[in-house]
């Protein structure tokens, strides 16, 4: 796995000489936030050896290198699920990368469906701790050790420092931020009525399909790890309407302003924050 990023590391560093500080993984209808940066260069997974082309709507698939504000950063315009039927050591291959081209702290977002009943459709969830339910680990396999240990510590994956520092921005911005545990399955159904119940009482408060595999990856590495959630829906069984893409979409594009000013703001943050720890 070293020597796989090695040559994907050094295949990037031939086309772009840019040293991100910053990663970001943009989940379902964040992409456009590469629009509110300064794009300094683009290359498509597909060139990327070693790396799956990203195939779901709305995930357009290509490594961004950008500054937002004074932070290097690159990011992921479209990410692999495990639902399309990849491996998750395939799934965890493009963050790895983010890590190994620099990327100390990494922002990762998603859409999900809310299962705490005080949440609503449109509401932003900055992740506190997550439920790995893919029946699944990114490293499972013999321990590349070059990466990490074998058996890693999970007990603050999503930085509670960090959480502070974006729970500070969306306060300055004005932007409502829940706070709440992050459940992941392999989808690409949805959840049932009696699984969204059973999720509530593991301590649950939103589901969706993507986030643990990188997260875990992350932890392994030594990365630092924001996670926010954009709840575009309420989870099967709490409201009287089936679940449908489209509203997650619509969703997205209702709060796209203000995900977009948070996410932009927290870049600029963690790039001091990472460049204080580096020092
Ligand atoms: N369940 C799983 N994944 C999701 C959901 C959901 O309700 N909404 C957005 N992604």
């Amino acid at each position: 796995m070293s020597e796989k990023l090695d040559r994907a590391v050094a295949h990037v560093r031939s086309l772009v000489s840019f040293e991100p500080r910053v990663g970001a993984i943009l989940g379902s209808g964040l992409g456009n936030l590469v629009d509110a940066v300064d794009v300094v260069a683009a290359i498509p997974y597909s060139e990327i050896p070693g790396a799956l082309a990203s195939s779901v709507i709305g995930h357009s698939g290509r490594l961004v290198f950008a500054r937002a504000g004074s932070t290097p950063v690159v990011m992921m315009q479209g990410r692999n699920h495990f639902y399309e039927g990849h491996s998750l050591e395939d799934v965890v291959f493009i963050p790895r990368l983010l890590a190994r081209l620099g990327a100390g702290v990494v922002t990762i977002t998603n859409a999900a469906g809310g299962i705490n009943s005080d949440y609503r459709a449109g509401d932003l969830m900055l992740i506190s701790d997550h439920i790995n339910y893919l029946g699944a680990n990114p490293l499972r396999g013999a321990n590349d050790d070059a990466l990490g240990p074998r058996f890693p510590d999970m007990s603050d994956i999503y930085s509670k420092e960090l959480r502070a520092v974006a729970k500070e921005v969306a306060a300055s911005l004005g932007v409502g931020l829940r706070e709440g545990v992050y459940l992941a399955t392999s989808g690409p159904s949805y959840e049932t009525p009696a699984e969204i119940r059973a999720f509530r009482v593991m301590g649950a408060d939103a589901v969706g399909m993507s986030t643990v595999p990188e997260a875990i990856a992350y932890s392994h590495m030594g990365v630092k790890v924001v996670g926010i959630s954009c709840i575009t829906n309420m989870a099967a069984g709490i409201l009287p309407q089936k679940l449908d893409h489209l509203e997650v979409l619509e969703t997205t594009t209702r709060v796209q302003k203000e995900f977009t000013a948070l996410m932009l703001a927290l870049l600029e943050r963690l790039g001091k924050h990472a460049a204080v720890a580096a020092n």
